[in-house]
C-alpha cells in the first residue's frame, strides 16, 4: 500500500485532532499532532520563566529541547527532557502564549524542521496550521477544517469543562477568535487553506460524517495511485 500521506489544517477547535486521529486509526498511519508540539515547547518556556516576546532565550530553548511525540491509545504524549509534559498542554496560560512562541522564527524554524523529517517517512496523517502548504505541500489528501466561531467555542468550552478547569464561556469565544487572528497574521507559515486542499465546514455536522469525508477521499487517492 502507498505510504499515504495526509495534511488537515484549519483554526482552533473546527476537529482537527479528532478527526485526524480516527482517520489515522482507521488507515493504519501515524498521527502527528503538530499543535501539541508547539504547546509543548510553550509549557516548558513558561516553566523556566522565558517571556513568550523574548526571541533569543527562546531559540536556545528550541534549539536545546529534546521532544518526542509517543503515540499511545489514548493519544499522542508528547515527552520533553525525558519527562512526560502531555497533562500541561491544555493549561489556558498555554493556549495564551502558543502563537506568540509559535510566531518565533527560530522556534518554528525548529518543530518545521522535526515535523517534516516525520513527514519524509509517508504513512502520516498531520494536523496544523501550514502542514498542506509547508510542511507536505506534495501531500496526497489535503483537508481545511472548518466551523462557525460560535460552534467552535462551544465544542473547547466543553472539552476544558471535561478536563476540569474553570471556564468563562465569552472569553473562551475571544480566545480562540484572538489565536486564530495571530495564527492567521504571522509572517512565516501561517495558517491558510493552500489552494488545493478541501474545504469542509464541520458547523453542524458530527464527528462521523466527517471522518468518513476524509475517508473517501483518501481512499479514493490510493486507487488512483494503484492505477
Ligand atoms: O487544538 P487547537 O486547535 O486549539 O490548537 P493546536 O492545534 O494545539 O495548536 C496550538 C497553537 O500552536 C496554534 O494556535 C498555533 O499558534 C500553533 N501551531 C502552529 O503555529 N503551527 C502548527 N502547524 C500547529 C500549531
Ligand atoms: O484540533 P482542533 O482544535 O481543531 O479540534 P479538537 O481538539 O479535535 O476538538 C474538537 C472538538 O469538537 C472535539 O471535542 C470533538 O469531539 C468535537 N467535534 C468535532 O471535532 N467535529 C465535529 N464535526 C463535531 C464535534
Amino acid at each position: 500500500m502507498k505510504r499515504l500521506r495526509v495534511a488537515i489544517d484549519g483554526p482552533a477547535g473546527a476537529g482537527k485532532s479528532t478527526i485526524a486521529r480516527r482517520v489515522a486509526e482507521a488507515l493504519g498511519l501515524l498521527y502527528v499532532d503538530t499543535g501539541a508540539m508547539y504547546r509543548g515547547i510553550t509549557w516548558v518556556a513558561l516553566q523556566k520563566g522565558i517571556d513568550p516576546v523574548d526571541a533569543g532565550a527562546l531559540a536556545s530553548l528550541a534549539r536545546d529541547v529534546h521532544m518526542e511525540l509517543r503515540p499511545e491509545k489514548d493519544g499522542v504524549r508528547v515527552w520533553i527532557d525525558g519527562k512526560d509534559i502531555t497533562p500541561f498542554l491544555r493549561d489556558p496560560r498555554v493556549s495564551r502564549a502558543v502563537p506568540v512562541v509559535s510566531g518565533v522564527p527560530a522556534v518554528r524554524g525548529r518543530m518545521m524542521e522535526l515535523q517534516k523529517e516525520l513527514a519524509r517517512r509517508g504513512g502520516v496523517v498531520m494536523d496544523g496550521r501550514d502542514i498542506g502548504t509547508a510542511i507536505m505541500p506534495d501531500a496526497d489528501v489535503k483537508v481545511f477544517l472548518t466551523a462557525s466561531l460560535e460552534e467552535r467555542a462551544k465544542r473547547r468550552v466543553k472539552e476544558l469543562r471535561g478536563y476540569g478547569h474553570r471556564i468563562d464561556p465569552d472569553q473562551v469565544g475571544r480566545d480562540l477568535a484572538e489565536r486564530d487572528r495571530a495564527d492567521a497574521a504571522r509572517e512565516f507559515s501561517p495558517l491558510v487553506k493552500a489552494p488545493d486542499a478541501r474545504l469542509i465546514d464541520t458547523t453542524g455536522r458530527d464527528v462521523e460524517s466527517v471522518v468518513q469525508e476524509v475517508l473517501t477521499l483518501c481512499r479514493t487517492r490510493l486507487l488512483k495511485g494503484e492505477e
